[in-house]
């Protein structure tokens, strides 16, 4: 998610903070906003959807002096990116502000027990909750506001990280997190920095802590800082000492943004089911399309329009789709879509995939379906995108701005809110049995730990990536709902590294592909246990009897295939239906690295735009 910048200490807040939010800006982000405590004018508040310079120009003729400020960086969750739902949140009293990055699961129950107590909300957001979650805990309990932050988190479920700024005590910042990251610096003269990454700290200090989960600091001008667990343990500070140069820390220490969003994936397909997924309870739900589930489990055709890696997630839903709900899906390019005329009804559902949530192809191909009188939703990253807006519901894949030109978190997160989009629908229509269901949500819950295994293995796949980097052309294989995993690898390899690649249906090789084959082709194979193993198994051996080079995915332990090929990536065992989840991040490493070695601008590959906004 997106930035947050505080400050403590004897100089101005807003510039260090403004500036803070600045070098944040890499994140991504749709609005921010500044908040300072001014011992006379009392706590200012200064928001703008936009970019940081709009914020800029805004308070630009305005009063924003005081030493002690908060700043924050949106990247929407909750509520369209707007002045309102910009933060800093400020209490009803108009006596503190908040800031926060991450997702509050429960904050619908918390909204509704402070709406009964006479709480009135401005915004659409989540983390409204929070000003006043606290607000109500210091004044019923009359508590002290670093105590209320600390009562009010243990009744929160998600992701934060915030930092809280009260009139009533000018000398203190409060910050805590989970899950959301939240750095402290340690300036030279008794002021303090706080961060959603040491970016906007390392010109002034390179001493830092690095909080922990559940983890409550306070940084005060006399005490300094002391670190508390939301159990109220006090805990002694480890302060680091950062070498790292600022270019580096925008990455996260990655060399490239795509490799950082190739390891976010643990925490960014757990983003895409928080709050999402049950499994103790055995539920699933998709919000944004509570609405629309009786409209989908009785729809005659779902039609999924889409581009590039968008397209091939929506291809993995059509099989998930199909075999679970047994409802029709057609997958279109958005493109081709568009122009042929297509036969659309008030019946059809029509669903578009989109990272950017801008395509211009994609939207082109909604506002046809809308025209002829189709139903439509949208399964975008970005908040507040074009799609979302003009679409009658959807749902938000939460995986944090992908800067990347190639798509990768994005994919996977598309792919699992498909998941559970198939898996409510098939439920609903009672086309799926409790065991089943309950088998596949309970792997969903473990994929991001198995998805973090792979990632364990990089060394081993920049090893083969530096094996086929010279390639002038590669095939990847794959068949049932690997099949779209095999064009995903090909796109991947061609668009950063300019190798041509082409995935096909494994068994469609012996219609013409097969004549490709000779020992200078590396052939990535996707080979996991599942219901088409043996015939891909076979395929093997036909790519192997033209002397191919076979680079296999593999199911962790599988003798026969690694006897077989010429060099294999093994996979954790998972249900059939996710192993989309798991086969693609080998293939999304290969393309990095193999791109890395030729030299190729991995983040800004030649000739492409992160978002095709023109036709
Ligand atoms: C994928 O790596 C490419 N960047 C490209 O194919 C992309 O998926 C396509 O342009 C669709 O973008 P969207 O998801 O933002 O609509
Ligand atoms: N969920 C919060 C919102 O939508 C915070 C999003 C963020 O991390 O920027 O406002």
């Amino acid at each position: 998610m997106c930035g947050i910048v505080a400050y403590i200490g004897k100089e101005q807040a807003f510039p260090i903070i403004l500036k803070g939010l600045k070098r944040l800006e890499y994140r991504g982000y749709d609005s921010a906003g500044i908040a300072v405590l001014n011992n006379e004018s009392g706590l200012n508040n200064y928001k703008r959807q936009g970019k940081v310079s709009e914020l800029e120009d805004f308070s630009a003729e305005q009063d924003t002096s005081g030493t002690i400020g908060i700043g924050h960086t949106r990247w929407a969750t909750h509520g369209l990116p707007n002045n309102v739902n910009a933060h800093p949140h400020i209490s009803t009293d108009g006596e503190m502000a908040l800031i926060h990055n991450g997702i509050i699961e429960n904050y619908d129950s918390l909204k509704e027990e402070l709406v009964s107590r006479g709480y009135v909300f401005k915004s659409e957001t989540d983390t409204e909750v929070l000003i006043h979650l606290i607000d109500d805990i210091k004044t019923n309990e009359k508590v002290k506001t670093a105590e209320a932050v600390r009562i009010a988190l243990n009744s929160v479920i998600g992701a934060y990280a915030i930092v809280v700024l009260s009139k009533d005590n000018p000398n203190q910042l409060i910050a805590a997190r989970k899950s959301s990251p939240l750095v402290v610096g340690i300036g030279k003269n008794g002021d303090f920095f706080l961060a959603s990454d040491a970016t906007p700290i390392i010109e002034y200090t390179n001493e830092v802590v690095y909080m922990e989960d559940e983890e409550i600091a306070i940084v005060d001008r006399n005490e300094g800082l002391r670190i508390f667990s939301i159990q109220n343990q006090e805990k002694t500070p480890y302060i680091q000492h950062l070498e790292l140069q600022l270019e580096a820390i925008e990455k996260g220490g990655y060399e490239h943004f795509m490799l950082k969003e190739i390891h976010e994936q643990p925490r960014s397909i757990m983003d895409c089911f928080r709050g999402r997924l049950n499994v103790e309870d055995g539920w699933v739900g998709l919000g944004g399309i509570k609405d629309y589930e009786t409209k989908l489990a009785k729809a005659k055709r779902i039609i999924m329009v889409a581009c590039g890696t968008s397209w091939h997630a929506a291809l993995v839903g059509e099989y998930l789709f199909e075999d679970l709900t047994r409802i029709p899906v057609e997958v279109e390019y958005a493109s081709e879509f568009r122009y042929r005329n297509p036969i659309i009804n008030e019946n059809d559902i029509v669903i578009a995939i989109s990272q950017s949530g801008e395509t211009a192809d994609t939207m082109a191909a909604l506002n046809l379906a809308k025209s002829k009188g189709a139903t439509i939703l949208g399964i975008c990253n970005v908040v507040g995108s074009s799609i979302s807006r003009i679409t009658d519901a959807g749902s938000y894949t939460h995986a944090g701005p992908e800067i990347g030109v190639a798509s990768t978190k994005a994919f996977t997160a598309q792919v699992t809110v498909l998941t559970l989009m198939a898996l409510t629908i098939a439920r609903k229509k009672g086309s799926i049995n409790e065991t089943d269901f309950r088998r596949i949500i309970t792997e969903m819950e473990l994929i991001p730990d198995k998805v973090a295994k792979i990632l364990e293995k990089s060394k081993k796949i920049e090893e083969i990536a530096a094996i086929y980097k010279d390639a002038t052309n590669a095939l990847y294989l794959g068949r049932g709902n690997s099949f779209p995993v095999a064009l995903e690898g090909a796109l991947k390899l061609k668009e950063i590294s300019y190798i041509h690649a082409e995935g096909y249906p494994a068994a469609e090789m012996k219609h013409g592909p097969i004549a490709l084959i000779d020992e200078e082709m590396p052939v990535f194979v996707i080979a996991t246990k599942g219901t088409s193993y043996e015939k891909v198994v076979s395929n093997i051996q036909e790519v192997k009897a033209r002397k191919g080079k076979v680079i296999a995915i593999i199911t962790e332990g599988d003798a026969q295939v690694k006897e077989m090929a010429d060099h294999y990536i093994e996979i954790p065992d998972t249900h059939e239906y996710l192993t989309p989840l798991l086969t693609t991040i080998p293939f999304q490493l290969i393309s990095y690295y193999v791109a890395v070695m030729r030299g190729a601008n991995v983040d800004q590959p030649r000739n492409l735009a992160k978002s095709v906004t023109v036709e």
